[in-house]
């Protein structure tokens, strides 16, 4: 009985450590670097605030996703992007699975709609003022399902979040002037 059972323990942990060591091994061999999402373009094609405080507002985004890893490819499952004014969320857009390959960068077309939306005295004010004379100032948040396929037999699934705080032009020329864009884990 003690013999079977020191016998089981001690392949438990054999394979244990060797489970361990694959891992490892696929983990070096890959690789794997983190994607990121960048704006490589945007423009304000419409804003104004209806009765002074519900904004009306279309804004196009061309986000550019990049796949560092010299080895292993992403899916994206799905894309979401909320916009934001201060602190009020403005737009919401989904965008649906795409690839990218490795060392490589996908475009996407995002097109983000605000309908009468509720926006509070002090940021009506204030974006009334960014409208007239430039530059507004908004805040993109994306929330990306991402998985990395190592090879054909590994593969792992994790959610990256990206932060973006650019300023545009007054509508409707609206070109994008300047943008930072940070993506975590
Ligand atoms: C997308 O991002 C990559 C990496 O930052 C860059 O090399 C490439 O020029 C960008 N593409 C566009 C169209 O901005």
């Amino acid at each position: 009985m003690t013999w079977s059972a020191a016998f089981c323990c001690a392949v438990f942990w054999i394979l244990l450590i060797l489970g361990g060591l694959i891992v490892l091994i696929v983990y070096l061999v890959y690789r794997p670097r983190s994607p990121y999402m960048d704006i490589s373009a945007a423009n304000l094609n419409a804003a104004y605030l209806d009765m002074g405080f519900l904004l009306n507002g279309d804004l196009t985004i061309l986000a550019n996703f990049t796949n560092p890893s010299k080895k292993t490819s992403v899916d994206f499952i799905d894309a979401t992007f909320d916009l934001y004014y201060y602190n009020t969320l403005i737009a919401s857009q989904y965008v649906a699975h795409f690839k990218v390959p490795k060392k490589m960068s996908r475009l996407a077309n995002v097109h983000l709609v605000s309908s009468q939306v509720q926006l509070g005295l002090t940021q009506s004010q204030e974006l009334k003022r960014q409208i007239e004379n430039g530059p507004v100032l908004l805040n993109l948040r994306g929330t990306f399902h991402a998985r990395s396929n190592l090879g054909t037999l590994f593969r792992y699934s994790y959610k990256l979040h990206t932060h973006c705080s650019f300023s545009l032009n007054s509508p409707p020329s609206g070109a994008m002037r300047a943008r930072r864009c940070n993506t975590k884990r």
